[in-house]
């Protein structure tokens, strides 16, 4: 079994934007095990309330012995995680679920939307290691919300293209627009964001017979298979566990339309 259950120590909590905010753990087990598109069940404070843990993609993996997670405040739970300090502990479960198969050596895209960016990060950084270029397409509301990101995909060697729903940098409208003109050149496509756009985006690699994996973000309770909360159906038809059979996915494992 490479999952554990950890205490880390928080390292760091870094407002990237108003709302996204960066957390640096120090877990070395989890961090040894951790592979990208993995997730991690996180406790949102040093009490028991709330009750509930929260998962969180793995962002990136610092060193060793750290992991990083990026999040949105967009609740209780969250806002208690951006108002951690250096030194405090963090009860994590992980590194859990079924993350990216193995990047292929030649060329490929990344296409993350909104906070369905976090892994991709990680991703990028095991393709850096290979040497070979890549493109990313992200998209968001708003600019600020890209900028620093963009220039860290940069800095790994990523080309990075932009879009946002206010047209405040790169393209002004879906980050899905931006995908079709490299279908052509690409062999495999990865993608984390809402499911609207991630449905488009495995559309648009059926037709061009580019393979895709997808990300799949779910409601989470136990995130180890046990209270059957996290359902998807499978293109199978048959019901498939965003927590044990995923989060990752080959694209056309998923019945997207229901
Ligand atoms: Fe409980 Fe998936 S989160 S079964």
């Amino acid at each position: 079994m490479s999952e554990h259950q950890e205490n880390s120590i928080v390292h760091a909590v870094e407002p990237l934007t108003d709302s996204f905010h960066r957390l640096t753990l120090h877990t070395p087990l989890i961090a040894a095990a951790a592979k990208p598109g993995q997730f991690v069940m996180v406790t949102c404070g040093p009490s028991l309330d709330p009750l509930l843990r929260r998962p969180f993609s793995i962002h990136r993996r610092i060193g060793a012995e750290q992991i990083q997670l990026l999040f949105k405040v967009v609740g209780r739970g969250t806002r208690l995680l951006s108002e951690l300090r250096p030194g405090q502990a963090l009860s994590l479960i992980g590194p859990l679920g079924r993350g990216f198969g193995p990047v292929l050596a030649d060329s490929v895209c990344f296409v993350g939307g909104g906070i369905g960016i976090a892994p991709l990060l990680f991703l990028a950084d095991r393709w850096h290691r290979s040497d070979q270029a890549c493109t990313i397409l992200l998209g968001s509301r708003t600019g600020d919300e890209l900028t620093q990101l963009a220039s860290e995909f940069e800095a790994l060697g990523c080309r990075v293209e932009t879009a946002t729903d206010d047209g405040s940098l790169g393209h002004h409208g879906l980050v899905t627009d931006l995908l079709a003109p490299h279908l052509a050149h690409i062999r495999k496509v990865y993608v984390c964001g809402p499911h609207a756009m991630m449905a488009t985006v495995a559309e648009l690699c059926k037709t061009a017979q580019v393979a895709c994996e997808a990300s799949l973000e779910a409601h989470m309770a136990c995130g180890l298979g046990a209270c059957l909360g996290c359902t998807i159906h499978g293109a199978d038809t048959l019901y498939k566990h965003v927590c044990k059979h995923g989060p990752v996915f080959n694209a056309e494992e998923v019945a997207w339309k229901r």
